[in-house]
């Protein structure tokens, strides 16, 4: 089992769970990040980190998400990985639980 990313990362980035991931098992896109399910350990430590409380165990994936599991997995071999904190998106606390966000996944 891994941990996901799930939509509501989209346009916020916060990015405070690469902080804590003693893997380095983030990997970072243009507006969006995703874990290497190769990588995580699941040692569960980003999960409580992320703001947007974006981050899933993969058996909690909130429904109709099922599909973040494939694009991390997908996404995770395409982008590089983050080792440190970064600024979160432009407007990321406005976008933090708007619905729907997954059209707006750059990549
Ligand atoms: Fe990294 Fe642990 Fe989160 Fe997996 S569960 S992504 S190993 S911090
Ligand atoms: Fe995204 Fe949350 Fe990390 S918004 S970048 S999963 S802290």
């Amino acid at each position: 089992m891994a941990f996901v990313v799930t939509e509501n990362c989209i346009k916020c980035k916060f990015t405070d769970c690469v902080d804590v991931c003693p893997v380095d098992c983030f990997h970072v896109g243009p507006n969006f990040l995703v874990i290497d399910p190769d990588e995580c350990i699941d040692c569960t430590l980003c999960e409580p980190e992320c703001p947007a409380n974006a981050i899933h165990a993969e058996d909690e994936v909130p429904e109709g998400q099922e599909i973040f599991i494939q694009l991390n997995a997908e996404l995770s071999k395409l982008w590089p990985v983050i080792t440190a904190v970064q600024d979160a998106m432009p407007d990321a606390d406005e976008w933090n639980g708007k619905p729907d966000k997954l059209a707006l996944l750059e990549r």
